[in-house]
């Protein structure tokens, strides 16, 4: 039997955007900033107080995007990306922009 959850623990629950892909030809339409809302309403409605992604370096579309949709940098995980990398070589060396991809970020917005 599974023990129902009590509103402490619901209280303590995340949320975490583990993938946001709009299509490409979709695009600056409105969709990312609609899933984003609807994401923080269903974690928020489920009890969490924390909404929280990573991205990384190159990536600086996205740290505009959530920035101005009341995310904040949380955390930097530096050489992150390396690290993996030299686990899993596929993972590219350059990234958006011609940056080159190191280091993770953590972005959060608290949800009440
Ligand atoms: C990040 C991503 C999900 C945004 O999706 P999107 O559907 O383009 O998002 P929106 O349309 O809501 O907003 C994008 C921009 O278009 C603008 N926009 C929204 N509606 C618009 C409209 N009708 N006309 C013109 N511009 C508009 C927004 O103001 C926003 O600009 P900002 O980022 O400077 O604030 C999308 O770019 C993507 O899939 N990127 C690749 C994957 C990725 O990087 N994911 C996030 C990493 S975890």
């Amino acid at each position: 039997m599974v023990d129902p959850i009590s509103s402490a623990d619901l209280a303590a629950v995340e949320a975490e955007i583990a993938a946001l892909v709009v299509a490409a030809g979709e695009r600056h339409a409105g969709t990312g900033t609609a899933l984003v809302e609807a994401v923080a309403r269903l974690a928020r409605d489920a009890g969490a107080r924390r909404l929280w992604l990573v991205t990384t370096n190159d990536n600086v579309d996205a740290l505009r995007f959530y920035q101005r949709r009341g995310f904040r940098l949380a955390e930097l995980h530096v050489g992150a990306v390396d690290e993996a990398r030299r686990l899993e070589p596929a993972i590219p060396a350059v990234g958006d922009h011609g940056i080159p991809i190191r280091d993770e970020l953590v972005l959060e917005r608290p949800l009440r």
